[in-house]
């Protein structure tokens, strides 16, 4: 398939076969992720891959996300990552100081991302299925534990990369002129919003598992119902940002 074909084929898998992934594609895997752009090229991520079956199973509970008793897939944690920053800085005797700041992690927030969909993008151009996992910030101090994760570092979400048992049907995305400005933001009509929650209906009515009746609006509705994970801002000052 053409990749253009294979992205707008994208659907998050989250039931794997049996089949393990070979050492050669999982090293592809992390080298399709670390050759994605980086801001100045700081390359502030780190990418940690889960093989020890009592912390899967331990990530997996955290994040509510049991994969089949975790025996399948390949489960990797992205963090964003300026502690290898702090090792130079601290070599040459510099500060910390602009290290430790909100900006300093959107950074870090974004290199981690940008490697993780480039990786992404490879495992589903290779007849991979992926599914992101920010299940994982429902702990964020046991996940530290569990990484043991150094200062200045954050785990942004995690990723399973396997072979896919089941795929669901495409999810139809907001249409393009939703998306895109031309010179200026562009909002959103009531009309937009209507004609999405009708499209988006229909595609929970339809599709072939957990049939639901509800549409994006309501989605948007339940996320923003009540504040998640409270002690992001408490965690990442603990971790050493001042903001
Ligand atoms: C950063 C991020 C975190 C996500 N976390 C989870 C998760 O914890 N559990 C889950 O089932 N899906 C998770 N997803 C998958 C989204 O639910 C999914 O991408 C979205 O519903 C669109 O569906 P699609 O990927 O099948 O097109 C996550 C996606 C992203 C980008």
């Amino acid at each position: 398939m053409e990749l253009f074909e294979t992205m707008l084929q994208h659907t998050s898998v989250r039931s794997f076969t049996q089949e393990k992934l070979s050492d050669e594609r999982k090293e592809q895997l992390v080298l399709s992720a670390q050759s994605a752009s980086s801001s100045n090229f700081l390359q502030a991520f780190s990418i940690i891959e889960i093989t020890d079956s009592e912390k899967r199973k331990a990530i997996e509970q955290i994040a509510n996300f049991p994969v089949d008793n975790g025996d399948k897939g390949t489960l990797y944690i992205f963090v964003a990552d300026l502690n290898k920053h702090a090792q130079v800085l601290a070599l040459n005797g510099d500060s910390l100081e602009h290290l430790r700041t909100m900006e300093s992690l959107v950074v870090s927030i974004v290199d981690a991302t940008l490697a993780a969909q480039s990786m992404a993008v490879f495992a589903e151009s290779n007849d991979l299925g992926i599914c992101y996992v920010g299940g994982i910030r429902n702990n964020l101090f046991k996940m530290k534990e569990l990484l043991e994760l150094p200062a200045l570092t954050y785990p942004v979400f995690g990723m399973f990369v396997g072979y896919p048992a089941e795929k669901n049907e495409v999810k139809p995305r907001l249409p393009i002129h939703a998306v895109l400005g031309e010179n200026s933001y562009r909002s959103l009509t009531a009309e937009m919003i209507n004609d999405y929650n009708k499209t988006t209906s229909d595609y929970y009515q339809a599709r072939s598992s957990n049939i639901q009746s509800t549409n994006w609006s309501e989605k948007v509705r339940q996320q923003f119902e009540y504040p998640r994970r409270k002690n992001t801002v408490e965690f990442l000052k603990k971790q050493g940002f001042v903001f």
